[in-house]
């Protein structure tokens, strides 16, 4: 053969191969960003979030990739929390919040911020400091006005304050109580109503999700603070549960409730705890799925449930493996960030007309 032709069918080979190589890779981004939990929501007009995990978003790429692509909504898990914005009297930082705000400009996410006043991860000098109940509230208001003012227009939700009630229904001990006293929750709402009036106020409650003594004790809060005309919006309800929870009627009877005080509801935190012992692998994963898809169809059939957020993603990165002592694989991509039963499941739900 002619050294011309070899040359040339050379060169139709490396050409044949590397449009394979370009396109067969685009071809399934395509699809997978054309089904992903994010386009559905969309077109459905709700938000789909995830909580944020900044040590994964700042060094595992795919983490970003696979958020971006997934969700239109995020809340740090953790970078808004009191110990980590204002570690010391004179010192904030937000180093790390504001990676996400750019994180969520570029991918035109909203962000929600988390927890504005909560009980736990109080930083040392403020849990010893020994100030007085004037110096608390100077101290509360600074706090409120120095963090909600720097991203006012950018945080859309805030939930104020976080987990102010027991199972048993009674206040939650903690610093703003007993320094404050039981005041300090209208007073956190009203502070960012002022600083910033657009933005939509939330109440964050765990295992407040089915009707019994702790929703009443939640449903009494909110109603005592729309009775006395502290600008409060709506309420999160955290959904963190074990594989064998079956209580999504109840989910919907509160739900309704809460919404006839006017309220909007959100689902915060969910993930799904896979216990030892709980059948097979395949059928957790299943129940799973079932519960997660039980609770967007909750969501979807309310029309106050505006906002359906997961407590992270992938089980890569979950928080139960520090808390509850095993990894649980509670979310809805494995830890090779392949889609799980449960991701299936909402997309199904997503769908659904
Ligand atoms: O980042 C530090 C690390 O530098 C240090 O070496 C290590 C040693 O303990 O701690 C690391 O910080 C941990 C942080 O998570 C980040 O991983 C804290 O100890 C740990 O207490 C913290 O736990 C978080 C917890 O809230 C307390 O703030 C969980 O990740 C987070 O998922 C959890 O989230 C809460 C919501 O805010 C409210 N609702 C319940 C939910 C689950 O508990």
């Amino acid at each position: 053969m002619p050294k011309f032709y070899k040359f040339f069918l050379a060169l139709l080979f490396t050409l044949i191969i590397s449009w394979f190589t370009w396109q067969i890779p685009a071809a399934f981004a395509a699809t997978e960003s054309e089904t992903s939990l994010r386009t559905l929501a969309e077109k459905r007009g709700i938000l789909i979030g995830a909580a944020v995990d900044m040590k994964a978003l700042k060094s595992d790429s795919k983490y970003g990739e696979v958020l971006a692509r997934e969700f239109n909504a995020i809340l740090p898990e953790n970078a808004m929390k009191l110990i980590l914005l204002h570690p010391e009297r004179d010192r904030y930082n937000f180093t790390d919040t504001d990676i996400l705000m750019d994180f969520a400009k570029t991918h035109q996410m909203q962000v929600h911020g988390h927890p504005l006043i909560w009980h736990y991860a109080v930083p040392q000098w403020l849990e010893s400091g020994n100030f007085t109940r004037e110096q608390f509230i100077e101290i509360l208001h600074d706090y409120i006005k120095t963090v909600v003012t720097r991203y006012r227009g950018q945080i859309k939700v805030w939930y104020v304050v976080n987990e102010s009630i027991n199972r048993d229904g009674s206040l939650e001990d903690s610093i703003w109580l007993r320094k404050i006293g039981p005041e300090y929750i209208d007073l956190a709402y009203r502070w960012v109503h002022e600083l910033d009036p657009e933005a939509r106020l939330f109440y964050n409650e765990y295992s407040a999700e089915e009707v019994g003594q702790k929703a009443d004790a939640v449903y009494q809060l909110l109603q005592g603070l729309i009775q006395r005309g502290v600008p409060i919006h709506g309420v999160g309800l955290q959904m963190h549960k074990d594989v064998d929870w079956s209580s999504a009627p109840q989910l919907i009877e509160n739900m309704k409730k809460l919404a006839a005080l006017g309220l909007d509801i959100s689902i915060t935190e969910m993930d799904i705890y896979i216990k030892e012992g709980f059948g097979n692998q395949q059928q957790a994963l299943e129940k799973q799925a079932q519960i997660y898809e039980d609770t967007l169809q909750a969501c979807l059939s309310i029309p106050q449930c505006v906002y359906f957020s997961i407590w992270g993603f992938s089980d890569r990165y979950t928080w139960a493996a520090s808390w509850r002592g095993s990894q649980g694989a509670p979310l809805i991509f494995d830890e090779q960030y392949r889609p799980k039963p449960a991701y299936y499941a909402m997309q199904k739900v997503l769908r659904r007309e």
